[in-house]
Formats: C-alpha cells, structure tokens, sequence
C-alpha cells in the first residue's frame, strides 16, 4: 500500500506553492519571525559591546588628528582592523576588539590595505620616524608608494575647532563631560607640553594619553602633532598582558 502523504505537506504543495500571492505573504511571515527573534533583543540590550578597561574616549589633540586622517583619507589604503587570524595577529599583535572602536565615529576598520593595517601603530614606532615618514615616506622605507604628507608640519592645527568636534562627538553618545569639553583647548596645549601645570589634571581625565611635543617643532601646534598624537595612541588602550575575553575562557 503506498504511503499516505503528510496532509500539511500536500496542502503545502496544492495550495501554497501554486497560488504566489499566498505564498510570497508566507514568506514574508517566516522571515519576519526570524528577523525579529534576532533584532528585537538588541534594542533591549543596554549595550552589544563588550566594555573593557582602558578604552577611553581620545584626547583633544588626537580627535584633531583623527579628524586630519580622515581628511586626508588615509582609510582609503589603511585598515583599522587586526582580524582574528593567526597571521594577522602575528604580524600586528592581538585582534582588534569591538570595544576599542566603541568611540570612533565613524569607524575607520576598513577593507583595503595598500598599506599595512594600523589599528596597532601605537608605539611601534618613534615619533621622529612617524614625522620623517610623513615629509617623505621614502626616507625610512625605500620601496614604499605612500604620497608624501609634507604640507602637515608647516600647517597650523586649527586649535579653536576642538570644542565643536568634540560636542559633535559627545552628541553621538561619546561620553565627554562637559568639563572635558570646556577644558579642550587648554587639555591640547598640555598634551604638547610635559612641564605643563595641567599635567595631572589632564592624565586624570584622559589616562595613558602620550605627552611630548610630536613633531619636534615647540614654535607652532601644527597638524602632523595631532596627527602623531592620534597615531601613537591607536591600540594602546588596552593592557592586553592583563585583558582576559570573556569568550576565550569558553574556547579552553
Ligand atoms: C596610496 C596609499 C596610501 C595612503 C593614501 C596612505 N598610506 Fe600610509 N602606507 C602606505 C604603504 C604602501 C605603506 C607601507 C610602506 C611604508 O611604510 O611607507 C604605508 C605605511 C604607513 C605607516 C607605517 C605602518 C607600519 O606599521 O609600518 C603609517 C603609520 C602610515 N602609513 C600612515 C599613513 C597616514 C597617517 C596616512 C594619511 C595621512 C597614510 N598613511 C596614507 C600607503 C598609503
């Protein structure tokens, strides 16, 4: 005796599949289910990231430069993203987290690298080589095809544009106090000065934050110090000899 057909099935097949109104409004409904299931919890979620120490929002002087390299496009040939791969983390060190981009807006992970990745470049080299790359990217790397970015050390930093950026930023949810923002201008000079009397003041409100005079000229604040300032803090936030990821523990 043959088998008798699932009615849910036949009725699948009579019905559903060969009527394409009724079928495209039961695709919709399947869809939408899924989609709910996963988007609705994120909008009850405080927040998707999560938070780890030592990720603070940048410094007066490094949002400057954040802002010039985002100018100049740097982004169109470097990423800001160490994937979690091993030969990426070999080459740049551990794996980006979502956290450390948590206060960069917008984002700067990107996809292509004509360059290397510099979501690490924090330290890893001297400012002194950072301002003789930037003049002339062939002077410290022979074969390099980088444009030279000369024009930055003889450009003044339009320093009273700080406050803005920063309440722009601060009106995007980065969690700037108001006195961070009435300090800016002042918090920028000091960032370039390490005999400075804010000296504690400003490491109190944006730790670990570098403070030297970055490209080697005290006469002007000019756009290559911020550009310095923002490229030596990029990955340095997090201690990671410290930082444990509460998915690793599951991966032992
Ligand atoms: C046309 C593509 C291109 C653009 C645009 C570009 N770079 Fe590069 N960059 C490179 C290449 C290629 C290298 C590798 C050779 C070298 O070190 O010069 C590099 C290397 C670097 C390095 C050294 C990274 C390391 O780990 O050795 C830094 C820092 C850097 N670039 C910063 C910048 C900044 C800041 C800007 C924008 C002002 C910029 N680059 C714009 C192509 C580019």
């Amino acid at each position: 005796m043959a088998k008798k057909p699932n009615p849910i099935w036949a009725w699948h097949k009579k019905v559903l599949e060969k009527n394409s109104m009724l079928l495209t409004v039961g695709i919709l409904g399947v869809v939408s289910v899924g989609g709910l299931v996963e988007i609705a919890p994120l909008f009850y979620l405080d927040t998707t990231i999560e938070e780890v120490e030592g990720v603070r929002p940048y410094s007066p002087l490094a949002v400057m430069g954040r802002d010039i390299y985002i100018r100049e496009g740097c982004y169109t040939c470097h990423s800001q993203m160490v994937r979690p791969l091993r030969d990426e983390v070999e080459r740049y060190g551990h794996y980006s987290l979502a956290a450390e981009s948590m206060y960069d807006h917008p984002f700067q992970w990107g996809s292509k690298r004509t360059g290397p990745d510099l979501a690490r470049v924090g330290g890893k080299y001297s400012d002194e080589w950072h301002r003789d790359h930037m003049r002339d990217p062939r002077s410290v790397v022979p074969e390099s095809i980088m444009p030279p970015y000369a024009f930055l050390e003889e450009t003044p930093l339009e320093i009273e544009t700080v406050e803005a950026r920063m309440t722009a930023l601060q009106r995007l949810g980065v969690p700037y106090t108001d006195e961070m923002i009435e300090n800016a201008e002042s918090d920028l000079h000091t960032q370039l000065d390490p005999f400075s009397s804010n000296y504690d003041a400003f490491l109190e409100r944006y730790p670990g934050a570098p403070i030297r005079e970055f490209d080697g000229n005290p006469e002007m604040v000019s756009e290559l110090d911020a550009l310095i300032a923002y490229l030596q803090i990029l990955g340095t936030m997090v201690d990671f000899s410290t930082y444990e990821a509460e998915a690793d523990e599951n991966l032992r």
